[in-house]
């Protein structure tokens, strides 16, 4: 069994190029899972000959692994603490470099954007936030700033921590227009959490819901390369259920622990 999962999960890295390794086994377990009772698979190996033969499973696949879930203002509560940090940063700099990494589709870069603006900042400014991803096809969305809302989707209440949210974003019906005074505020670009280095420097980096399904061995280095890339008294903020290494707190002072707001100590 051990074997088989191993041989598929070969397959998905050196075919598919999803680097399997990265990733937390039950994680991959559990999403490979659902693919084969779709599939109804009953085996690692019988869902491998499937996949080496069925391209239409292989993208099918790659969506279930490659979890993009993510919404704009994305857990309110920690929100309204952003909102307050990023006046702060804004009473000490005027433009503060902000990095949303994992960014999925962009939906957090640009709620960082807009919170930006509300606080008065230049809108003749560019490339106050940088939005990274592992994953293509989030990017080619995040750069095209066009989402739509449906029946499980719904925009409009995602938007609704901003009452004036119509300034930043054009609604059209169903579909959502991130507006050009926002998007050139923000910039996409394709980053490896672990593989590739970022020479930047951040006043504030969120980096929420990706530690929850990468495996142990790789979240140390992940939260080393956001450390360096922070400047100091900067803001760190993972995901809610997510936690941050104790060799590493004592670099950073706990701002909110429920809401998981860290400041890289001076
Ligand atoms: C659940 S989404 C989180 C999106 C957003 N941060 C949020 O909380 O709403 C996780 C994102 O992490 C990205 N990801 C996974 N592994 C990564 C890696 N090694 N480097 C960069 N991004 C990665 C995925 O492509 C996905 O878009």
């Amino acid at each position: 069994m051990t074997k088989d999962f191993n041989q598929l999960i070969n397959y998905i890295e050196r075919k598919l190029s999803f680097h399997g390794t990265y990733y937390e086994k039950k994680y991959l377990k559990r999403r490979i899972r659902s693919r084969m009772k779709r599939t109804k698979t009953d085996s690692y190996s019988e869902y491998l000959q499937k996949l080496k033969k069925d391209q239409n499973e292989q993208k099918e696949l790659l969506d279930t692994l490659k979890v993009n879930v993510t919404k704009f203002f994305r857990n309110k509560d920690v929100w309204s603490e952003i909102d307050t940090i990023i006046q702060e940063l804004m009473e000490e700099k005027r433009r503060p470099k902000m990095w949303s990494a994992a960014c999925s589709d962009g939906r957090e870069a640009y709620s960082l954007a807009m919170l930006y603006l509300k606080n008065n900042g230049s809108s003749l400014t560019n490339n106050i936030v940088t939005g990274t991803d592992i994953d293509e096809k989030a990017l080619k969305k995040a750069k095209k700033g066009v989402y739509k809302s449906s029946r499980t989707v719904d925009i409009e209440k995602q938007l609704s921590y901003l009452k004036n949210h119509n300034e930043y974003i054009e609604n059209d019906g169903q579909t959502y227009k991130i507006k050009q005074k926002i998007k050139k505020l923000c910039n996409f670009q394709h980053k490896d959490l672990i593989a590739d280095k970022i020479n930047k420097k951040f006043d504030l980096i969120l980096c929420r819901n990706v530690f929850i399904y990468v495996s142990n061995d790789y979240k140390m280095p992940i939260f080393k390369s956001l450390q360096q890339a922070l400047n100091p008294g900067g803001y760190l903020i993972i995901g809610k259920t997510e936690t941050m290494p104790y060799k590493l707190r004592k670099d950073f002072k706990t701002i909110n622990r429920r809401l998981r707001i860290h400041q890289k100590k001076q």
